[in-house]
């Protein structure tokens, strides 16, 4: 009987080897696949780039592309240096040098928050593969252009300009640019970029949450004495909604705060966000939410792929950091937005989709604008969360 009992046990768990070593492989074949497939269909991309500009969406057969100066110009080489770590294209290289260029005039920019999405997403990637110095230069530059934003009456860093809506208004997206502040403190610039990026993940943590984790999009200060006049929203449903790409920039922030800071405050904070993501009524079975939690129309809402791509990045980094349980919940949602996203439903055939690689993403609903589209900083966090899969969990 015992040695009956011994060789069902061994049979069981030769066949749980078995298939993880497929399930394994099977992501390892994805990931390659996609990188090469991103590869060709950059080329693409790269030749519907007017000069001096940076590619944003497409649209009834139409390229969009935005000036520099527009928060997602840094995507686009960002991207590029993704596909060439992976790679090793050196055309790929090459386009992704000169998108650098195209856009290192933003390093002295002062004009909105975002310099952490334009500058650090492209030259920090650039830096961090190629070891180039001059590429570090720009990044403490950029960091100390964005600094130029901060208000020590309000602890925070202003988002957009005053105008006739809002007095020092605070997106929930300005977490992301914490990044550039405190890598750049990290690596030899001033310390008090790292301490102006606490201070302001401080505020935020303090008035842009509910007590179920979700958040406001923006908060509107006071920059007199620091008081909270308002808190509203710009690109969702509702003041009172959920946002779907303001809570994964929360939760992406909140990781990537923790990494730098090691301060329990934003682990409890990243996980807490993560709960109300993953366990939220409306999140659909392939965990691509609609662009917003709250959306009206339900399940027919229109989805939002680059809210899931940055979920999906933004939860292999927090399982880092995170106990067994929570880990494996957090890389198997991740690995699920990988599965919806690489296929057919949301990734683009070779050739179409004016070279982007991913459709269905929304950028500004309540506005009419970017809706249902393809999105650069979709393919960008796309990207990344490839990467970090393959990276850390193969
Ligand atoms: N940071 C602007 C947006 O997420 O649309």
């Amino acid at each position: 009987m015992k040695k009956i009992n011994f060789i069902l046990v061994s049979m069981l768990l030769c066949s749980i080897c078995f298939a993880q070593t497929r399930d394994r492989s099977s992501m390892v074949k994805l990931i390659d696949d996609e990188f090469k497939f991103a590869a060709d269909q950059y080329k693409v991309l790269s030749k519907n780039i007017p000069e001096g500009q940076t590619p944003q969406s497409y649209a009834n057969g139409q390229s969009i592309n935005k000036d520099i100066k527009w928060w997602c110009s840094g995507f686009y080489s960002g991207s590029l240096w993704y596909i060439y770590e992976q790679t090793k294209d050196e055309t790929i290289k090459k386009e992704a040098e000169e998108a650098l260029k195209t856009i290192a005039p933003n390093q002295t920019y002062t004009g909105n928050h975002d310099l952490g999405f334009m500058m650090y997403c492209s030259f920090g990637n650039a830096y961090r593969i190629t070891g180039n110095e001059a590429y570090k230069d720009i990044i403490f530059r950029s960091a100390a252009s964005l600094t130029t934003r901060y208000n020590p009456k309000v602890q925070s860093i202003q988002s957009w300009n005053a105008n006739k809506y809002w007095k020092f208004p605070v997106i929930i997206d300005n977490m992301m640019n914490l990044e550039l502040l405190y890598w750049s403190s990290r690596n030899g610039a001033d310390k008090k970029y790292a301490d102006i990026s606490i201070i302001h993940a401080n505020t935020t943590l303090k008035n842009h949450f509910r007590p179920d984790f979700s958040s406001y999009h923006v908060v509107d200060y006071n920059p007199e004495n620091g008081n909270v006049l308002r808190k509203a929203t710009w690109q969702g449903a509702a003041d009172c909604s959920s946002w779907s790409r303001g809570q994964a920039w929360a939760l992406y922030g909140y990781a990537m705060m923790y990494r730098f800071t090691k301060d329990k405050a934003y682990l409890k904070q990243a996980q807490g966000i993560a709960k109300f993501i993953l366990t939220h009524p409306n999140l659909p079975a392939d965990k691509i939410p609609f662009w917003d939690f709250d959306a009206q129309g339900i399940p027919y809402a229109k989805r939002d792929a680059s809210a899931g791509a940055i979920i999906a990045s933004a939860l292999l980094e927090l399982a880092q950091y995170s106990g067994d349980d929570k880990k494996k919940e957090y890389v198997n949602v991740a690995e699920t937005i990988i599965k919806s996203l690489s296929s057919d439903t949301y990734r683009a055939k070779a050739g179409q989709n004016g070279g982007f690689l991913l459709m269905h993403s929304t950028g500004a609903y309540p506005l009419n604008s970017e809706i249902d589209v393809p999105l650069i900083y979709a393919d960008y966090y796309y990207l990344e969360a490839l990467g970090r899969y393959k990276k850390w969990y193969l």
